[in-house]
């Protein structure tokens, strides 16, 4: 199997991109519905799945409408509204001049914020100037178009994204790596099954077939620093233990604190387990974050309980661990992550 001789090789980076190389063709994550029901119904409701859709898909985002806002940075007001086909229209207007977009794509499944991507008359792809935030509950403009004052009348609508990033934007929010095609089809748009397992086809066939050979992968084989870095590919690179120069940046940054899998690995309790606090010691990879405080305290206390040795017991609280330890930092306007460097004095 080409599998077993990816994880584990001394010095290298694990990536999916590796996994990708498989000679396995796709076979979309709708074909794993049949047979992993359970996992599939989870996922398909999960962050990762909807962090991508057609904008006239979401109602959160088309409640509010219409809406204007006046944007003091980009000197125009700018509005949402919905057009009769059901579609979300943004527009512009400074001093005579006016100027419109009908926005297609919403990045972000709604949890903290909605971004919206479309093509302009162009063909250039623009970054809405606008955002839907959850901690709000309303618009507001785009985390960065603060800080960015709008080069042409054009682009008081929305940053135009060059090639490369507009790629990047929709390669860590779909299914498959990007080929030319920067569009994704329907059902590659978020991230579905086949992201983290890679091409499926060769395992729905040995399965159909009744085949005992396990022809996909099982992340379960990664240690907890792969694992960082699998889940890394979007959510932060983890720093190589030997670059103290990298280490340092990631302790100093505030930013970091966005990125859980590079604020993990400086923790004691990664160190000192020997890799053993996988990202899946807290998190169900097909799930949401654990809905209430107990559940996420419980995995804590699978090594800081009195009985067990391995782990010193806490001389403040019993309970809401994470609150203390990995306390939220507002890193973004109107968002919060959760800093996964644990420790005693945050
Ligand atoms: C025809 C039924 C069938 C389909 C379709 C199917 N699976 Fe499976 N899958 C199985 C069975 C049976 C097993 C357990 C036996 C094995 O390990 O191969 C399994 C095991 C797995 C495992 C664990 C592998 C291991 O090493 O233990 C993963 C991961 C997995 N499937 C993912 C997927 C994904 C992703 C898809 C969609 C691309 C998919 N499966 C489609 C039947 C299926
Ligand atoms: C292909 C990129 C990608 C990979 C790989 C990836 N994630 Fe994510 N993850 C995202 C994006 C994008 C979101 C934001 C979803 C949204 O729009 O709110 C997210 C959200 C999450 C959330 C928050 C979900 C919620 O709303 O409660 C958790 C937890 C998470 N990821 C854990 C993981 C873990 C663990 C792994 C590795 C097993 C992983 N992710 C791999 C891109 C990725
Ligand atoms: C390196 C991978 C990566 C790239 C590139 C990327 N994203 Fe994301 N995106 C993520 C991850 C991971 C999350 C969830 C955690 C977070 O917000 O950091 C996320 C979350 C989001 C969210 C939800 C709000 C939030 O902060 O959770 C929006 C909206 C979004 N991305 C839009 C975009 C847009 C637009 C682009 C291109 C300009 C882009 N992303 C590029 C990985 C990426
Ligand atoms: C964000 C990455 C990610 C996505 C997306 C994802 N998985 Fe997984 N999956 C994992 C990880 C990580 C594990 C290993 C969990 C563990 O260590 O127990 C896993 C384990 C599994 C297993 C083995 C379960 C077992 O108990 O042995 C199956 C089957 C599976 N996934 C199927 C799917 C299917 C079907 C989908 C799409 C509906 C999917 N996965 C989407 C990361 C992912
Ligand atoms: C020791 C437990 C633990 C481990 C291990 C862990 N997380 Fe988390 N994670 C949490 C907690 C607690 C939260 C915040 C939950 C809340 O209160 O909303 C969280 C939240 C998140 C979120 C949502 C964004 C945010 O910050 O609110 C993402 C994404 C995430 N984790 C990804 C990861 C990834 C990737 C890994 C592995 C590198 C990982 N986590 C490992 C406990 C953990
Ligand atoms: C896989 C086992 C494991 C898990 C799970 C785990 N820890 Fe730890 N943690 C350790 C070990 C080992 C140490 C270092 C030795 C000690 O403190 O006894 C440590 C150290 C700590 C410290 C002291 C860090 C410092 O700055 O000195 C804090 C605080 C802590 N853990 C909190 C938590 C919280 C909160 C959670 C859940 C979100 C958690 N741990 C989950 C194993 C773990
Ligand atoms: C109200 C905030 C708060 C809560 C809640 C909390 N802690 Fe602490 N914890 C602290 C503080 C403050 C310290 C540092 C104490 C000191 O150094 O005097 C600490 C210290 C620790 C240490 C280091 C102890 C040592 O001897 O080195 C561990 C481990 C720890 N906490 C784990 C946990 C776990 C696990 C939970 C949940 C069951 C938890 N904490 C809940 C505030 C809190």
């Amino acid at each position: 199997m080409l599998l077993q001789a990816v994880p584990g090789v001394a010095g290298q980076t694990w990536t999916p991109e590796r996994f990708w190389q498989q000679r396995s063709g796709y076979a979309g994550s709708e074909a794993c519905r049949n047979c992993h029901a359970g996992i599939y119904a989870k996922q398909e409701v999960s962050g990762h799945a909807r962090t991508l859709r057609p904008l006239s898909e979401v109602g959160e985002f088309k409640r509010g409408l219409p809406f204007e806002l006046l944007d003091r940075v980009g000197n125009a007001n700018l509005r949402l509204s919905l057009d009769p086909s059901g579609s979300v229209l943004l527009s512009s207007v400074r001093g005579g001049e006016q100027t419109s977009v009908s926005l297609r794509w919403a990045f972000g499944a709604g949890t903290k914020a909605i971004t919206p991507v479309t093509v302009n008359d162009r063909g250039d792809y623009v970054e809405s100037r606008v955002s839907w935030f959850r901690g709000a509950g309303a618009f507001d403009l785009t985390p960065g178009a603060r800080e960015r004052v709008p080069g042409s009348f054009a682009e008081t609508l929305g940053q135009v994204l060059a090639p490369e990033d507009r790629k990047k934007c929709f390669g860590c929010h779909t299914s498959r790596p990007m080929a030319d095609d920067p569009v994704p089809a329907r059902n590659e748009m978020g991230i579905r099954c086949e992201r983290c397992h890679g091409p499926g086809l060769e395992h729905v066939r040995a399965a159909s077939a009744d085949s005992r050979k396990s022809s996909i992968f099982h992340p379960r084989k990664l240690t907890g620093f792969q694992m960082a870095q699998v889940c890394g590919t979007c959510h932060g690179r983890p720093p190589r233990e030997i670059d103290f120069d990298e280490i340092r940046q990631i302790q100093e940054r505030p930013l970091a604190a966005r990125f859980p899998s590079q604020r993990l690995v400086l923790s004691r309790c990664f160190n000192e387990t020997d890799g053993g606090l996988k990202c899946t010691v807290c998190h169900d990879p097909h799930d949401n974050v654990a809905p209430s405080q107990e559940a996420l305290d419980t995995p804590c206390r699978t090594c800081h309980s009195p009985g067990r040795k391995s782990a010193a017991i806490c001389p403040k609280a019993s309970s809401n661990c994470s609150g203390c330890h990995m306390p939220k930092a507002r890193v973004l306007h109107h968002t919060e992550f959760a800093d996964h460097w644990i420790r005693a004095k945050p």
